[in-house]
Formats: C-alpha cells, structure tokens, sequence
C-alpha cells in the first residue's frame, strides 16, 4: 500500500514536471507527425468543407480571415509566412491536439478526414 502511494506521488510529480516542459519549449510538433503527407486533395469541395466546419467551430476565435479575434488567438496569424511555412502534417497535428487556449479536436471533430479539410482551408487564407 505504501509504496503504491509512493509510485502514485512519483508518478505526478513526472507528469507535472513534463507537462510543465512542454509548456515552457512552446507548442513542438513531434518530427514523425509534421512528415504525415495530407491524405485529402486540396479540392474546391474539401476546402468547402473545411470553411463550413471552420465557421462553425473556429472562426470565433480566429476571425473569418484568419488573423486571429481580439487577444484569444494571437499568436496564431494563418496568413502570416510562419505559420504557411508549416507543413500540413504539422498543423493537422496541433488541430487534433491543442494546446494552451487552444482546444484539441481529435475527439470533438471526430474523423481525420474532417480535419484535413481543415488544413486545406486554412492553406486558402
Ligand atoms: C477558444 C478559442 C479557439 C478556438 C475555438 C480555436 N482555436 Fe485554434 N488557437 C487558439 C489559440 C489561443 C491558439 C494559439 C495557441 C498557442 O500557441 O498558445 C490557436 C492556435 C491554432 C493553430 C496553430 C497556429 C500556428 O501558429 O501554428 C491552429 C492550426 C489552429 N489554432 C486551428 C484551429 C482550428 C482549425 C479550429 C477549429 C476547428 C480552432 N483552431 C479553434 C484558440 C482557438
């Protein structure tokens, strides 16, 4: 019993520390996820999409040009040439995992298809 207190005690101290990290290297993107090639063609109908679902669930707090509303999503700027200098896998990945003030929408935008409609879109602005 004791020790699996201490194993418990160990255990948060970690994932404190490591979530802590992360938060302090910024928002990384692992290697293996931004080499992921976009499995949906940049399409008027993909990219039709991908505006539909950015609308609804996006544009509230990055604005219908993509520049980001009020304070909430600075430091995101889809228009500027570093974040056009990511690759699609790059941004598929920080879609699905959030990050800070960002949500994460592996689960809520459910299907992977949906999300690289996404990026297709945002690729337009
Ligand atoms: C509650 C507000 C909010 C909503 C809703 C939101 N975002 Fe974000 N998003 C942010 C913030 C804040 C950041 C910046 C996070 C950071 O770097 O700390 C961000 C960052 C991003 C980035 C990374 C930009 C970069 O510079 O690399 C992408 C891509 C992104 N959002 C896409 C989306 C998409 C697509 C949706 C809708 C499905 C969405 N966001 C919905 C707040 C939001």
């Amino acid at each position: 019993m004791k020790s699996l207190k201490m194993f418990v005690a160990i255990a948060v101290v970690f994932a404190v520390s490591f979530s802590l990290l992360s938060f302090e290297m910024g928002w990384v993107v692992p290697a293996a996820d931004a080499a992921i090639k976009n499995p949906v063609k940049n399409t008027p109908a993909s990219v039709d999409a991908g505006k539909a679902e950015y609308t609804k669930t996006c544009k509230m707090c990055h604005g219908a040009t993509g520049v980001g509303v009020g304070t909430m999503a600075k430091p995101s700027n889809f228009t500027s040439k570093d974040f056009k200098g990511q690759t699609d896998g790059a941004i598929f990945y920080k879609i699905s995992t959030g990050f800070g003030k960002m949500p994460a929408y592996k689960t809520k935008i459910k299907a992977d298809n949906d999300r690289w409609n996404l990026v297709n879109y945002l690729r337009t602005l």
